[in-house]
């Protein structure tokens, strides 16, 4: 008895004081800071800077251990601090930044969608050295059994790999072969944050308990795969993009997300291992460079000549809602293929319908079922969504139900369905999502549908006295046009961190792409789907950037000496931005014409890409100057480039001078007493260009849609003799003074009747 006296008690005087203890447990609680270092002002009177380090750490706390020391990407290290001892550190000499750990996400739209990247790049040549490129991915890691893993194809490890293949109760030493020459798994920072693994419900090893990573590194480096479907759709051979590259898996991903403290070692850890190209499909939240791990990390990669391509986003269709945007990063926004999964509707008036759907099981029998809106038969208001336990049985029973799109997965609304005793499912978009067609590997027939032919379907279901319909699942269809078009999830532009550097920098097919999977959850990976799939089909900007990171291996292959920035350039100046007949690229989530804000420089054309004449090249000096022109001090430009660099004072740098292969170009609205009439702003974009090709005269052209800026190019003519010659040329842009908010746009072209090398221009009035 006066043991409870004594907890009632506590608990009385925990609930009268809880906010002063949680403020005070707030200060005590332990969070994972990076603390990134002044290397080169080691102090003499240590050995080295790791005891420099060590030394810094235990002078604010005795206790605090460090989770991980960088070498490479960042100077420091992380370690648990609480708030308080952050601050403190912060203050200490030599100190530059203690940033909080920041969590990512993959970038997939989160329940499978459709279309396949198998047979529409058919042609690449296999030149003998794309074997000996690697790519290391860094996402959920890898299903090492996956048959894309196969190494039939590629011969002996290449020279110089320095990786290893970390073995645990879930992951064998033999799990790697000579196509996955690779495997690690980072969860310091994880487990710091969130406690133990819990090795009932995931792997602490290499092992992808969640099927993104073994979808994007079997996308850009999957062996060839015979006779690959999910259920019979999108049969066909799989093969990644560069099928002789080897795949080096990073795991930093896990169930709850991917820590930066994570990243930032795996980055480390990959740079040492000997990676060429470094695929990270996953994002967070918008930041500086200088407080972006991501950007900071892609900063030293580049450095040493490894191609950083990142997923745009899926914020689309919102504008400025990329992320990834640094200038020395591939950006990569997604489109749809010429691919669909057609589900056919027929309704009880005769109307029929085209949707989408994955579903294989059992058909619907009869002809004309009952059909019923969801919103009509549910005990909750947002009944219309279809939650798990929301419908009302008795009204469900037999019925095809007609659900709207949004909050829950989408096949999760069919399981409600079913579990409510419907049959089959009509799942409607509502506005959000406009015609965009998203095909799942559905539990029950179902066909989904865009907003228009699902308000139509509601119409008749509340108008006809007895409304019915049938489901039938379709074959996998080829040949859709117009195809390209802009995916409505892709990222849109402008670059908020920086406006005058356009991104995304392409795009690459994100939409319904079939690749391998893990075996540890079914395709549409709910808790519920028990059932194994060697492939699946989703969707992403997470699916678009292993793409280019394949194509950006192949590339390499094919020029072993180019830079990531060479690498890039021929990539974004040989995408094309029109379909045959001369319009641009749709964006799906309008059904209008979309703008480079949408796709940037285009969406790649991988052949054109290995031989695109001339390229625009960048050093990472340069990327250093574009760091003194967006006014970075050198303490914020040590943390990203972790070198001395005193921007020099005598110098004008210009935003405008990076050697990007795009423009844009941001204008100011003139304002005061005489509004627009102001005289045109005049800015000047220098550019140099590198022979890749033969000798040859290239003459520029410009294409405008509007006459909102005047665009002068000098010279106009450019003559290449020698192989690697660089010639220099300046655009001069003079705007007419626009209302805030207007963008317009134009292309500038460099041919010799061989080569195209495009190039986007955006202009933007803020
Ligand atoms: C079903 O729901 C719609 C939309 O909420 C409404 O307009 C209609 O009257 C409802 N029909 C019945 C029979 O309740």
């Amino acid at each position: 008895m006066p043991v409870i006296g004594v907890l009632l008690l506590l608990t009385f005087l925990f609930l009268c004081h809880s906010s002063v203890d949680a403020e005070i447990l707030h200060q005590q609680m332990k969070k994972t800071f990076i603390v990134h270092m002044d290397k080169s002002s080691v102090p003499e009177s240590f050995d080295d800077h790791l005891q420099w380090y060590d030394s810094s750490l235990k002078s604010v706390s005795q206790t605090a251990n460090k989770l991980y020391t960088y070498d490479n990407v960042v100077h420091g290290y992380s370690a648990r601090l609480t708030v308080e001892e952050a601050r403190l550190l912060e203050g200490k000499p030599g100190v530059l930044l203690v940033q909080e750990d920041k969590k990512y996400e993959v970038h997939t739209t989160r329940s499978p969608e459709f279309l396949g990247i198998l047979n529409n790049q058919e042609s690449f040549p296999d030149s003998g050295t794309s074997s000996d490129v690697i790519i290391g991915v860094l996402d959920t890691g890898v299903w090492p059994e996956s048959s894309s893993f196969d190494d039939k194809e590629v011969g002996p490890l290449p020279p110089g790999w320095k990786g290893a293949c970390e073995a645990s109760k879930t992951f064998s030493s033999s799990s790697c072969n000579r196509k996955l020459i690779g495997a690690r798994f980072f969860s310091q920072g994880y487990e710091a944050a969130y406690g133990p693994v819990d090795e009932t419900t995931e792997s602490r090893s290499p092992r992808d308990d969640d099927g993104h990573g073994t979808h994007t590194s079997t996308t850009a480096a999957g062996s060839t795969v015979v006779g690959a479907s999910l259920f019979g759709y999108a049969a066909g051979t799989a093969r990644g993009m560069a099928k002789h590259a080897r795949v080096a898996a990073y795991k930093v991903c896990w169930l709850g997300g991917c820590l930066s403290s994570d990243i930032l070692m795996a980055m480390e850890k990959a740079i040492e291992d000997g990676v060429h190209i470094l695929s990270l499909s996953l994002g967070g939240s918008l930041n500086d460079y200088f407080q972006d791990p991501v950007a900071i990390g892609a900063f030293a990669a580049t450095s040493k000549g490894i191609l950083v391509s990142c997923s745009a986003g899926n914020g689309g269709p919102s504008r400025g809602s990329l992320s990834n945007v640094a200038p020395w990063i591939t950006t990569v926004g997604a489109g749809t293929m010429d691919r669909q999964f057609p589900s056919y509707i027929t309704l009880g008036n005769g109307k029929k319908i085209t949707g989408e759907s994955l579903y294989s099981g059992k058909a619907l029998t009869g002809s004309l079922i009952p059909l019923v809106y969801a919103g009509n038969i549910s005990k909750a208001s947002n009944g219309n969504l279809c939650m798990k336990g929301g419908l009302i049985p008795e009204k469900a029973k037999g019925k095809i139900v007609v659900c709207d799109r949004g909050q829950n997965p989408r096949a999760q609304k069919g399981l409600a369905v079913k579990e409510a005793g419907g049959v089959g499912m009509i799942l409607a978009n509502t506005d959000t999502f406009g015609e965009e067609l998203v095909a799942d590997a559905h539990f029950i027939p179902t066909a989904a549908v865009g907003q228009g032919p699902g308000e139509e379907i509601k119409k008749y279901t509340f108008s006809d006295p007895n409304p019915s319909a049938m489901v039938e699942s379709g074959r996998t269809q080829l040949g859709v046009q117009p195809s390209p078009v802009v995916a409505a999830f892709s990222s849109r532009g402008p670059n908020l961190i920086t406006p005058d550097i356009l991104k995304p920098d392409l795009i690459a097919p994100g939409v319904n792409i079939l690749a391998g999977w893990t075996g540890k959850v079914g395709p549409t990976g709910l808790p519920e789907d028990s059932r194994h799939v060697n492939f699946n089909i989703v969707s992403g900007t997470s699916m678009s950037c292993p793409h280019i990171s394949g194509l950006a291996a192949l590339v390499k292959a094919a020029h072993p000496e180019w830079s990531p920035a060479a690498i890039r350039s021929a990539l974004m100046t040989t995408a094309y931005s029109t379909y045959k007949n001369g319009e641009r690229i749709k964006d799906i989530a309008t059904g209008k014409p979309s703008t480079p804000f949408d796709y940037g420089a285009g969406h790649v054309d991988p052949i054109s890409a290995l031989d695109p004449g001339l390229v625009y090249d960048t050093t990472t000096n340069n990327y250093i100057d574009f760091l003194c022109a967006i006014g970075y001090s050198s303490s914020m430009i040590k943390l990203i480039a972790k070198q001395e660099h005193q921007c020099k004072t005598g110098v004008k740098y210009s935003v405008a001078d990076l050697n990007y292969p795009s423009f844009a170009v941001p204008f100011e609205t003139a304002s005061g007493p005489r509004g627009g009439s102001s005289a045109p702003t005049v800015v000047k974009y220098t550019r140099t260009l590198t022979n890749v090709g033969g000798p040859s005269t290239y003459k520029v052209s410009v294409s405008q849609e509007t006459n909102s800026a005047k665009i002068q190019v000098q010279p106009s003519v450019l003559s290449f003799s020698t192989p690697n010659e660089q010639k220099t040329y300046t655009v001069t842009f003079a705007a007419t003074s626009m209302p805030s908010g207007t963008s317009s746009f134009a292309h500038l072209e460099w041919s010799d009747g061989k080569h195209t090398v495009g190039s986007p221009i955006v202009f933007s009035w803020t």
